[in-house]
């Protein structure tokens, strides 16, 4: 056997998602951001020469970053999206395959993935069914010398809540093993932990430029901690881990980030449309949400909506699998055209029901 044993019952990583002609299952952006920054980007590219290694253009990207996160250059690492920065993380608190996280289900589904990739594992404390959870109880769970990470994403991918600031800073006061909050979704909640890095030692925000920075197939996302963290992480990356078409990029869309965040303002504005619309069918029932997606159901009907949609050409997510979340589908936030025909599809559904 060549590979790790804990690895041979290990799925290989692989997104099942339906390709359909309106993707709305990705909670991806519907603005592509080289429609936005193209002249400026190309431009830029001239001095950025990729015979090199080094080039002056990390620097100015960290320097822009640390300006819009409100932070120093030395509290943030970057990495090839949010789902780099997890896995550095998980990398660099791993002792032993006894280690665990802890961390909320239902929740982002690729700590699970990431965990076990590092041979680590990793224990769920359940959402009850207002998607809420007890704190102490999640404490309790972290109270071992085999925990060494507590995770908490906010605002929650799949339910789209946004979880009390105070809730999660009692955890964070209390919890004596580094504590990594998912701000993936940041921006449409406005909402960030960001004020307390230097205060709290163990707190860690992972967040990406995939969703209000328009830019999934980029790969860009940053970690921000205190220096001491910081510098920890840095000995779990590879050297040149982010390619300076990446750093130039981003750089770039950074330049232009009022555009980028007024579209966010528009998405949000959007959702909140969308779940007023869907709240107003019968059948169907949309949870309040602080992200760029949706999730609804339609009961016992879910699997043929979910069909009805992808014979319309469009697909959404199914996020049923966890029983707080039984017959539950996610929609992403699409463009006003995308999300009327949506709607309309929703209303001819819930009509033929009804
Ligand atoms: C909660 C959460 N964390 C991390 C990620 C990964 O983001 P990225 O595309 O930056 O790797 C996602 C992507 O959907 C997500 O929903």
């Amino acid at each position: 056997m060549f590979f790790r044993n804990d690895l041979q019952n290990k799925k290989a990583v692989e997104i099942k998602v339906p390709r359909k002609k309106t993707m709305m299952c990705l909670n991806e952006s519907t603005l592509d951001p080289f429609s936005v920054i193209k002249d400026a980007f190309l431009k830029k590219m001239q001095n950025v020469h990729l015979n090199r290694y080094f080039n002056p253009i990390s620097s100015s990207l960290k320097k822009k970053l640390a300006n819009y996160v409100g932070t120093n250059t030395q509290n943030l690492v970057l990495g090839n999206g949010a789902d780099e920065m997890l896995y550095y993380i998980f990398t660099a608190v791993r002792n032993s395959s006894e280690d665990y996280a802890v961390s909320l289900s239902p929740s982002y589904f690729d700590y699970k993935s990431y965990t076990s990739a590092v041979g680590m594992q990793i224990k769920f404390l359940h959402l009850d069914k207002n998607f809420d959870f007890n704190p102490d109880k999640f404490l309790e769970m972290c109270n071992h010398t085999n925990c060494k990470l507590a995770i908490l994403c906010n605002p929650n991918n799949p339910t789209g809540n946004l979880f009390p600031k105070q809730k999660l800073l009692y955890i964070i006061e209390k919890c004596n093993k580094l504590v990594l909050v998912d701000e993936t979704y940041f921006e449409f909640s406005g909402a960030t932990l960001q004020n307390y890095v230097e205060r709290f030692p163990n707190l860690i925000l992972v967040r990406s430029f995939s969703k209000s920075f328009s830019a999934a197939g980029l790969r860009f996302g940053y970690a921000i901690s205190n220096q001491q963290n910081i510098q920890q992480l840095k000995k779990v990356i590879t050297a040149f881990n982010l390619s300076l078409l990446t750093q130039t990029f981003a750089d770039t869309i950074l330049d232009f980030r009022e555009i980028f965040l007024q579209h966010t303002q528009n998405v949000i504005k959007l959702r909140n449309e969308m779940y007023e619309s869907l709240r107003q069918l019968d059948g169907i029932k949309v949870e309040p949400s602080s992200t760029n997606f949706l999730a609804f159901t339609a009961g016992e009907n879910s699997t043929s909506l979910f069909q009805y949609l992808q014979e319309n050409e469009i697909a959404v997510r199914d996020i049923s699998a966890h029983p707080i979340l039984k017959n539950y589908l996610r929609v992403s936030v699409g463009t006003p055209t995308e999300n009327h025909t949506f709607f309309e599809l929703e209303k001819k559904f819930s009509e033929g029901r009804t």
